[in-house]
């Protein structure tokens, strides 16, 4: 919390008292309730504003996982368009509440008017197209809502937040001794109010007795929208005290258009580069790294220029990833090396290596020091440690073993254009290049097969297969 206190400059009312910061915001019983209702038209999608993917997560999660480790219990959701949809996103990490039909910000607050009951302390109330904003910045607006709450006047604490452009905000309007007086909608501004570049973000800490007999008080505007932020209005008509505090401008942007959706992605970015590389992640260029809110790196990976980490990824300690590779839901083990290439739903043991050009697709285990060189391809298989697969091969629905030699362009011929067929290999195998393995089929341990075989039958223990199609020659012994 220090350190968070130290980015903001708190605004405090000319006669209020100052803050009394050994309060304790974190002995309230305080339910945080985003607002995420509306349709979103200015994103020009079918898929609901608030579910778009932001670095790993969809937006409204972001918003979630700020507040929630300042909710007594799960945050409360308001869900109107599309809300199976953001349910199903949410699962287990929210509760809901419906708002058939979107009648305005104060409408949606109202809706959950019935769970602001005795012994709820505040009601944090954020919108969900915020998911640049921390949970920090939150902290800070609860401490200054607990610091004011030995005065009996207390209505709420609020956010504010200064921009050089104002529009789309609904406008701070303060009394010349500086007290707040009211939000002002930015289509009711008057000239001289549209010039005020104190802006109000949508995010407030109410006294929930006080916001549940205020609730009913707010009269709908000349549109028929219920304002939530008429409450300013109205606790200063009843002599009650609004407080303020300032909040960083890159996290209170909201999310309107998809424009706006990629300048949050990029502070969204830039934040999650900054916690790996201080973790012990060397970064190359963040400019153009690309890593998912859910990966997990080990300290003293390098990641090169040009990469995307996305969803379920793990990199182990020590591993060289890029340049230019997307590694999507796959574990590397320590010690790994990625070169130009993508990477789907797989797993490689400690040292392996890939690349350049090679494409690990769902289900692919290179075991511990597996060599893949160029244009590899393996799906569905286990290449068992020490293997190599130099150059130019297809392994799919296959089972290979340890010290296997893959020559160049080997194929498994996986799919009779019906059905899936199975390989396996043995340890020590030597596969001798353009091999067919015509599946389903079994290459025995220490067998070999010639230069362009097709293997239609299984080829035994150190036996040696070659011809078209390959014929199997009795096994002699190796050196
Ligand atoms: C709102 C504020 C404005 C503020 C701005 C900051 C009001 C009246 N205005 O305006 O002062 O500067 O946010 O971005 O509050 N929502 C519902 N149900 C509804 C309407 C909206 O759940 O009936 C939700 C939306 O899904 C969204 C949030 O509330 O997440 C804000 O709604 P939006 O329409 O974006 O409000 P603004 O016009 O931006
Ligand atoms: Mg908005």
């Amino acid at each position: 919390m220090s350190s968070a206190r130290r980015r903001f400059a708190p605004y405090t009312q000319p006669g209020a008292t100052g803050l009394p910061f050994d309060c304790d915001a974190d002995s309230m019983n305080t339910i945080a309730l985003l607002l995420a209702a509306g349709y979103g038209k200015r994103m020009k999608s079918d898929l609901p504003k608030v579910l778009h993917p932001l670095v790993g997560r969809p937006m409204i999660e972001w918003c979630v996982r700020a507040v929630q480790p300042l909710a007594t219990g799960r945050p409360v959701v308001v869900v109107g368009h599309g809300k199976e949809q953001v349910q199903a996103a949410l699962a287990g990490q929210a509760d809901f509440v419906e708002q058939a039909e979107q009648r305005g910000t104060g409408h949606a607050v109202m809706q959950a008017a019935s769970l602001f009951v005795d012994g709820v302390d505040a009601v944090l109330v954020s919108y969900g197209d915020m998911p640049a904003l921390r949970t920090e910045t939150l902290a800070q607006l609860l401490e200054l809502f607990a610091g004011h709450r030995s005065d009996p006047s207390l209505a709420f604490a609020m956010l504010t937040v200064v921009r050089d452009n104002p529009q789309g905000f609904g406008r701070i309007v303060r009394a010349p001794d500086g007290r707040i007086q009211a939000i002002v909608e930015e289509v009711d501004c008057t000239p001289e109010q549209r010039l005020i570049r104190e802006l109000n973000p949508g995010v407030y800490c109410f006294d929930a007795a006080w916001l549940r007999a205020g609730l009913p008080k707010i009269t709908p505007s000349a549109s028929g929208e219920y304002y939530l932020t008429d409450l300013v209005a109205l606790a200063v008509s009843e002599g009650r005290t609004v407080v303020t505090v300032q909040a960083p401008v890159e996290e209170v942007d909201g999310v309107n258009t998809r424009v706006q959706l990629a300048e949050a992605a990029a502070v969204l970015r830039r934040r999650i580069l900054e916690r790996h590389m201080l973790a012990g992640v060397t970064i190359v260029d963040p400019a153009t790294t690309y890593i998912d809110d859910t990966v997990r790196i080990g300290q003293d990976t390098t990641i090169l220029p040009g990469c995307l980490l996305q969803g379920a990824t793990i990199v182990g300690a020590g591993c060289r990833i890029g340049p230019h590779s997307q590694i999507v839901d796959t574990q590397l083990a320590d010690g790994c090396r990625v070169v130009y290439s993508v990477l789907e739903s797989a797993r490689m043991d400690q040292g392996a290596e890939i690349g350049p050009f090679g494409h690990l697709r769902k289900g692919a285990h290179l075991g511990e020091g597996v060599h893949m060189g160029n244009f590899g391809e393996v799906k569905d298989s286990y290449l068992g440690a020490g293997t190599k697969m130099g150059h130019f091969s297809y392994i799919g629905n296959a089972q290979v073993g340890e010290n296997v030699n893959i020559g160049a362009g080997t194929i498994t011929c996986n799919y009779d254009g019906v059905n899936k067929a199975k390989t396996e290999i043995g340890n020590n195998a030597f596969i001798g290049s353009d091999t067919m393995l015509v599946a389903p089929v079994t290459i025995g341990a220490g067998a070999r097969t010639g230069a362009g075989a097709v293997v239609t039958r299984d080829v035994g223990d150190g036996e040696t297969a070659y011809g078209v199609p390959a014929r199997a020659k009795p096994a002699r012994p190796r050196k």
